[in-house]
């Protein structure tokens, strides 16, 4: 039987269970797991570290020739993110990192940077990534392409949730108010803005579980997997 690598894209609001699906799916098929939100995360947070003026294109430049992004696998199978050498994992999901990462990913200096070391990291296929313009820029040639929506007061309990496992409790409103002005700054900026590819298939995780979501992804996966 000829079974192929392929690449699978995942793209979708913040909060709609793109991420846990795209792990748990990578885990099972044994693929690799980019979180292409961590690389624009991490960029954010060299930003704020070094007091990079976002608006100042020479200092951004400059910046972006000194930021080297990598992941590695633990001895708990989770990927992580490491920004010059330095684990990040936790740090690029604070909210002072959050607060800005739509406006630095409206750069494009910013985005040419990270979709380049994108195609690099899914050059060998057997690759489940996790973004915004992934099916649409990243790979257009990606065999399964997917978009995840889910309502904006599910996505808000789930990342409140998610910050609150990591010991960080975040009002509610202020989740929302966040989730917000993302959407909008991901959906309007000039440069690759969210979209749902026109091949991608559109999954609504309101109401059902990670397990289903992961099932109904692995069935698109092996059917694409077995396909000449
Ligand atoms: O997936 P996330 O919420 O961690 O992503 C953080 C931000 O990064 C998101 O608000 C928009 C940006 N992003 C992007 O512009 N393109 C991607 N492929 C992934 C994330």
């Amino acid at each position: 039987m000829n079974i192929r690598k392929i690449i699978i894209a995942i793209d979708g609001y913040s909060a709609c269970g793109k991420s846990t699906t795209a792990k748990e799916t990578a885990k099972i098929l044994g693929y690799k797991y980019i979180d292409s939100g961590a690389m624009y995360r991490a960029v954010t947070m060299y930003f704020l570290d070094h007091h990079v003026a976002v608006t100042n294109l020479h200092e951004v430049k400059k910046a972006l020739a000194s930021i080297h992004i990598s992941f590695h696998v633990n001895s708990k199978n989770v990927t992580e993110t490491f920004l010059n050498g330095l684990n990040v994992e936790e740090e690029i999901r604070h909210m002072r990192v959050s607060e800005i990462v739509s406006q630095v990913s409206t750069i494009k200096e910013v985005r040419h940077a990270m979709v380049e070391q994108q195609r690099k990291l899914g050059k060998q296929r057997g690759i489940v990534m996790d973004g915004r313009d992934i099916g649409t820029v990243v790979f257009p040639d990606a065999e399964l392409k997917l978009f995840m929506t889910a309502n904006i007061l599910t996505r808000a309990f789930r990342r409140q949730k998610e910050l609150l496992d990591r010991d960080y409790l975040v009002d509610l409103d202020e989740v929302i108010e966040n989730i917000t002005n993302r959407d909008r700054l991901d959906t309007t900026r000039t440069e690759s803005p969210l979209r749902k590819a026109k091949d991608a298939l559109e999954i609504d995780t309101t109401h059902i579980t990670i397990d289903e979501q992961v099932d109904e992804v692995l069935r698109m996966a092996v059917s694409r997997m077995l396909k000449n």
